[in-house]
């Protein structure tokens, strides 16, 4: 999809918030840093669209951004974020929880996983958990350039195990810096559109 207009509707923290133009929701969920908000720019071209930082717990809250008028990006707060307070990260698993559970809108999920490390124990809670809702994620390894050629297919096959996938074809390795996965990744939001 060549991306003409690339807009941020709102940063939500709460449902009276969402966006009510009914557009599909494409969503991204992963760990604080992992890349989710990188993952958006490289997606869309756009270098500084959505705020990232080398800092984790960069995104606080629900961005939502609207893409050639068609979908919403919805980049999410990271899971895991250390620094956080108990109140605060319980706040945002709540608010994301909501989302996820009530919105209709949702017309795919992108989990994000370090490419470069095994799946977090967060991670593979926010899986199993997805999974058990029907919301199964499509998996994402990020980062991929910071890993050898002979890592990234140990890697894909590391995740897939952990996750108990049939199969490290269900993983799309992903970079930023060299673009790798981005083409595999509008193939499929291109289909779950039509
Ligand atoms: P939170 O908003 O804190 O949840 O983090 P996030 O998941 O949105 O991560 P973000 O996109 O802000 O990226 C975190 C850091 O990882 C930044 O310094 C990015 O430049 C870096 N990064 C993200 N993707 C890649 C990638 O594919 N390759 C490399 N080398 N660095 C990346
Ligand atoms: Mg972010």
């Amino acid at each position: 999809m060549k991306v003409t207009k690339a807009e941020i509707v709102i940063s939500a923290v709460a449902e009276a918030q969402y966006p009510d133009d009914n557009l599909p929701e494409i969503v991204l969920l992963g760990r604080s840093n992992v890349g989710k908000s990188t993952f958006v720019n490289t997606l869309i071209e756009r270098r500084r669209l959505a705020r990232t930082s080398s800092q984790p717990g960069k995104t606080q809250t629900m961005n939502f951004y609207r893409i050639n008028d068609r979908f919403h990006f919805v980049d999410m707060p990271g899971y895991g974020y250390a620094k956080a307070s108990k109140t605060e990260r319980e706040k945002w698993g709540k608010m994301i929880e909501k989302y996820l559970r009530n919105r209709e809108n949702v017309a795919m999920i992108f989990q994000l996983i370090d490419s470069r490390h095994d799946p977090s124990e967060d991670d593979l809670l926010m899986y199993e958990w997805l999974v058990h809702y029907g919301l199964n994620p499509m998996i994402i390894g990020t980062k991929a350039d910071k890993i050898s050629k002979t890592n990234q297919k140990k890697s894909l096959s590391h995740i897939a195990k952990s996750l108990n996938l049939r199969s490290s074809r269900e993983v799309i390795l992903f970079s930023a810096e060299t673009k790798l996965g981005k083409e595999e990744v509008w193939e499929h939001i291109e289909k779950v559109l039509k």
